[in-house]
């Protein structure tokens, strides 16, 4: 097992903490958060075509359909910073996404490592939603309750401007929880039929959280 690269999936519903994890971990590991949220907002701010692709599905809280999506996660995955792995974040959504991702790290010569399933309950979850605050400049993500900045307003690391999501409006973040349940709550069976599931208590705090997920990661011979 070892050198061998370490890919995780990061499971879990709108605001159970998959990107708050995500980014401690990618810089202790030393190996890229893939967020497709993440990569479809950067386009969307710049205005691509993707971005104007995903546009209306994000406004929605809609699923981005699964070709677009795949085919920008293989592209990301196909970059030489993650040859030694990577986190990802908000993918696979689907079960057909889900697939495509086997064959993507199959051409690598790669599998997944182990897909830990951050659970947190409905009501905490709108709750983190409604909350959240994002760096404009560094994508740092506050709470203002449970993980506020030292300044309103203001990121800690880079000095940023915090802004909320469009789509962590509460008829928005309704509609994703649904749609998660509906589209994505499948692969917590899929995965778990495979062996690779393990799941976390996500309604600890944010170190705790981490503490859990790097048990796991070290329980797997991870670098
Ligand atoms: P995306 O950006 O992936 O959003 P999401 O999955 O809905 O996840 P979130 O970013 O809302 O939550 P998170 O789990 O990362 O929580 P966070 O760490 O921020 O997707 C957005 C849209 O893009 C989708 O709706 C879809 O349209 C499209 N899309 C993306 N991927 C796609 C795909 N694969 N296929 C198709 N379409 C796709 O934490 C939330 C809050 O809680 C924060 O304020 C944080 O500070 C706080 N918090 C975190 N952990 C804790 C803790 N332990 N205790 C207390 N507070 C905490």
């Amino acid at each position: 097992m070892e050198g061998a690269p370490l890919f995780l999936v990061f499971l879990g519903a709108p605001g159970a903490g998959k990107g708050t994890q995500a980014r401690l971990l990618s810089e202790k590991l030393g190996i890229p958060q893939v967020s497709t949220g993440d990569i479809f907002r950067e386009n969307l701010n710049k205005g691509t075509k993707l971005g104007l692709l995903a546009k209306g599905y994000m406004e929605k809280g809609e699923l981005v359909p699964d070709e677009i999506t795949v085919a920008m996660v293989k592209e990301r995955l196909s970059r030489p910073d993650c040859a030694r792995g990577a986190i990802l974040d908000g993918f696979p959504r689907t079960i057909a996404q889900a697939e495509a991702l086997d064959r993507i790290l199959a051409e690598k010569g790669a599998s997944l490592t182990a897909v830990p399933y951050i659970k947190v309950s409905e009501e905490v979850l709108l709750a983190r939603l409604s909350g959240r605050w994002i760096c404009r400049n560094c994508g740092a993500v506050y709470h203002m309750i449970y993980n506020p900045p030292k300044v309103p307003g203001i990121c800690d690391i880079c000095g940023g401007e915090l802004y909320q999501r469009e789509d962590d409006k509460p008829e928005v973040a309704k509609n994703r929880l649904k749609v998660y349940f509906e589209q994505t709550a499948p692969l917590i069976e899929y995965y778990k039929r495979r062996g690779l599931l393990v799941e976390v208590n996500g309604e600890q705090s944010i170190e705790k959280v981490q503490e859990d997920l790097e048990a796991i990661i070290e329980s797997h011979d991870c670098p």
